[in-house]
């Protein structure tokens, strides 16, 4: 039943209507409007690009992202703000910390991401798009 409600959510935060401004490709990648290659940990097979949108897992707005438990926010405030991420010592991100973990899913406090978070091989733009667009809301 859980499961069901999580995957109905996980639906409806996928169908959410999110348009970005002309010409900004972190908030593409963030709506998988410019997919990225991803895969899970141990597994090298190529993800499909619907399943890997950041927008399917993290909350699509900061104002969304109180009621979303499935993965933790991506705003400013979350990534930037010294807090506990699990269970590990304070840490906050900054770009590259933030790009390690999409390539190797790890956190800035060495602490290995669960395997629901997909590997991601952006190009040095690509992240850079990515932490730009995050960071700023
Ligand atoms: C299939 C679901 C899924 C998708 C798609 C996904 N994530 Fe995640 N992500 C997660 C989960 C679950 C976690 C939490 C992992 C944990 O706590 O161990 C996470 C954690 C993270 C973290 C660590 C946050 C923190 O506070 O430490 C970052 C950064 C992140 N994701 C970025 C992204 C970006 C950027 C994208 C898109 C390019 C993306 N994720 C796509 C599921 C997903």
């Amino acid at each position: 039943m859980a499961g069901a409600l999580a995957l109905a959510c996980l639906a409806l935060a996928a169908h959410a209507q999110q348009t970005c401004r002309p010409g900004d490709l972190g908030c593409a990648i963030f709506i998988g409007e410019h997919p990225l290659h991803a895969h899970l940990r141990d597994d090298n097979r190529a993800l499909p690009s619907s399943t890997t949108r950041c927008v399917n897992c993290h909350a699509a707005t900061p104002d969304a992202a109180a009621s979303a438990a499935f993965a933790p926010p991506l705003t400013h405030d979350a990534l930037l703000g010294e807090t506990r991420r699990r269970g590990g010592p304070p840490s906050h991100y900054d770009a590259a910390a933030f790009c390690r973990a999409l390539e190797n899913g790890v956190d800035p406090a060495g602490v290995i991401l669960r395997k629901a978070m997909p590997r991601y091989q952006p190009s040095d733009a690509e992240c850079a798009a990515l932490w730009r667009f995050v960071t700023s809301r």
